[in-house]
C-alpha cells in the first residue's frame, strides 16, 4: 500500500467517512486515531504507538491480531479462490466449517445458514421462524417477544425486536410491533429486588405473557446471559433455562442471539451451554472468524429445516440470500480459528483471566466512589458509573462520563468504547495475565480521573 502521512489520512477521513454510531460533529472536531497495524492483543497507530485492544475491535477479536494460523489460512485460501456463490454452488471451506460448527453447537442444531453480519443472522432467524409457522399451518404465530433494551443489530427487522428509544426513535413508523419482557436486571430494571426475586418476577412475567398470547407468538428472542449493548446487563443463572422451559411448554420457538456471547466470550463456546439450553435457532457472528472477516451464521433444528422441504413449484424455499454468503476466505479463517481454540485451550485461558479480572476489578474499582455496579460474564464486563452510588443516580448524558473515561484510558494506552455511562471491558480471549493487570490498572486510573473531573 502506498504510504500516506497521518495528517493527510486524517484530512481524508474527515472529508469522506461517516463513522458508525458517531456524532460526526464531535468526530470532525478532533484528530482521529488511525490504526495502521496490529499484533496480538495490541493495536498500533500510524505513529507506531501501541494500545491494548480492550474491546476486541468491537467484541469480535478472539486470538489477537495478525495471528500466524489465521493469517496463513487466509493466504492459502486466497491462493485458491476468494469467493464463489452459494446460490446454486457449494464451496469447500463453507462445507468443512458447517460440519465443525454443527459438532460444536448445542445438540439439535444441525443446519447452518450463512450470512455476513450479526444483524443478518438475526433477520434470517426471524424470517425462518415466521415462514416455519406458516408452513406448519400455525398461521396465527406471527409475533415476536424480546427483552427490554435488547440489541440485535441495525437492519429494520433487528431494530424492531431490539428497539431502543435513544437509537431508533426516527424509524418507529416502519418497525413491526414486538412484545417486551423485562429481564432480571437488578441494578436498573428490578431496582430494590434481590437477584432471586428479580429472577422469579421476570420468569413469572414471561409465563403470563406466553399464557396470554402464546398462540400468536412465533418466537422469543434473547441475548443469553448478557445483554451487551444495553450496557452489559447480566442475567442471573436460571433465566435462560426458565425461558427455554416456558417456550417449550407454550410451543414457541426460542432464538438465542449469540452474536456477542458466542465463540468463548463467556467461558464456554456458547453462552447457552452454561444453562444446558438447546435453542431452536441460534445466531452467531463477530468472533466466528476470530474477528478477521465478516461472517455470520444462523443455526436451526432439523425440524425447522424439514418444514421447508416441498416440491419446487410450491415455492416454499427460503427466499433469502446475501452476495457474500459462505465466503470462502471468511470460512477458511473461521476453520483456522476453531483449530486454535482446540489446540491452545483458549476456553481455559478465558476462565482464568475472567477470575483474575473479577478479583482485580472488585478490589481496584469496586470501592471507587462513582462505580455503581460491575457486571461480568467471562471476558465480558460492564462497569456502570453513577453520580451517586447510594441512590444509583445516573450521570446526565451531557456529562459524557463514559466518553471521558475512555479518553483517559486511551491516554494511558488502552482502547475502550463505552455504552453510555458504562465502561465496557471486552479484551481478546488470548489476553495474558500481565495484560489483564495492565487493563485493570488503566481502567481504575481512567475512571478515577474521569469522575474526579466532573
Ligand atoms: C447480541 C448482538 N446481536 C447482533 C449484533 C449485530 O451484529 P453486527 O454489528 O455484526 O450486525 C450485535 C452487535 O453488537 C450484538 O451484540
Amino acid at each position: 500500500m502506498t504510504h500516506f502521512d497521518a495528517a493527510t489520512l486524517a484530512d481524508w477521513d474527515h472529508a469522506h467517512i461517516w463513522h458508525p454510531f458517531t456524532q460526526m460533529r464531535d468526530w470532525l472536531a478532533e484528530d482521529p486515531l488511525i490504526i495502521a497495524a496490529g499484533e496480538g492483543a495490541y493495536l498500533i497507530d500510524t505513529a507506531g504507538t501501541r494500545f491494548l485492544d480492550g474491546v476486541s475491535s468491537l467484541w469480535c477479536n478472539v486470538h489477537g491480531h495478525r495471528h500466524p494460523d489465521l493469517d496463513s489460512a487466509l493466504r492459502e485460501q486466497a491462493d485458491r479462490i476468494a469467493h464463489s456463490t452459494l446460490l446454486g454452488l457449494a464451496n469447500v471451506p463453507s462445507i468443512l466449517l458447517a460440519k465443525q460448527l454443527v459438532e460444536l453447537a448445542p445438540p439439535g442444531l444441525t443446519r447452518v445458514f450463512y450470512s455476513d453480519a450479526g444483524a443478518t443472522a438475526v433477520e434470517i432467524a426471524l424470517k425462518l421462524a415466521l415462514q416455519y409457522w406458516q408452513l406448519r399451518g400455525a398461521t396465527r404465530r406471527t409475533q415476536f417477544v424480546s427483552l427490554t433494551e435488547a440489541y440485535h443489530g441495525d437492519t429494520l427487522g433487528a431494530v424492531s425486536v431490539g428497539y431502543s428509544d435513544t437509537f431508533h426513535r426516527f424509524f418507529k413508523s416502519v418497525l413491526f410491533p414486538c412484545h417486551r419482557l423485562h429481564p432480571p436486571h437488578v441494578y436498573r430494571w428490578q431496582h430494590g429486588l434481590s437477584e432471586a426475586e428479580a429472577l422469579a418476577r421476570a420468569v413469572a412475567d414471561a409465563d403470563a405473557l406466553l399464557r396470554d398470547k402464546g398462540e400468536e407468538i412465533a418466537a422469543v428472542l434473547i441475548e443469553p446471559l448478557m445483554q451487551g449493548a444495553a450496557g452489559m446487563w447480566a442475567q442471573p443463572p436460571g433465566y435462560v433455562r426458565a425461558l427455554r422451559e416456558l417456550t417449550r411448554r407454550h410451543g414457541v420457538l426460542l432464538i438465542c442471539d449469540e452474536v456477542a456471547t458466542g465463540f468463548g466470550r463467556t467461558g464456554r463456546m456458547f453462552a447457552v451451554e452454561h444453562e444446558q439450553v438447546e435453542p431452536d435457532l441460534m445466531c452467531v457472528g463477530k468472533g466466528i472468524t476470530g474477528g478477521y472477516l465478516p461472517l455470520a451464521a444462523t443455526f436451526m433444528t432439523e425440524e425447522i429445516f424439514e418444514a421447508f422441504l416441498a416440491p419446487y413449484e410450491a415455492f416454499n424455499a427460503f427466499f433469502h440470500g446475501h452476495t457474500y454468503t459462505g465466503n470462502a476466505l471468511a470460512c477458511a479463517v473461521a476453520l483456522a480459528s476453531l483449530r486454535v481454540f482446540a489446540r491452545d485451550r483458549v476456553l481455559a485461558n478465558v476462565g482464568q483471566r475472567a477470575e483474575q479480572l473479577r478479583d482485580r476489578l472488585a478490589t481496584d474499582c469496586g470501592g471507587l466512589r462513582h462505580v455503581g455496579d460491575i457486571r461480568q460474564w467471562g471476558l465480558m464486563v460492564g462497569i456502570e458509573l453513577v453520580r451517586k452510588r447510594e441512590t444509583r443516580e445516573p450521570y446526565p448524558a451531557a456529562v459524557r462520563i463514559g466518553v471521558r473515561a475512555i479518553k483517559e484510558a486511551r491516554a494511558r494506552g488502552v482502547i475502550l468504547r463505552p455504552l453510555s455511562n458504562t465502561v465496557v471491558l471486552m479484551p481478546p480471549l488470548c489476553i495474558t495475565e500481565a495484560q489483564v493487570d495492565f487493563l485493570c490498572d488503566v481502567a481504575r486510573e481512567a475512571i478515577k480521573a474521569a469522575t474526579e473531573m466532573v
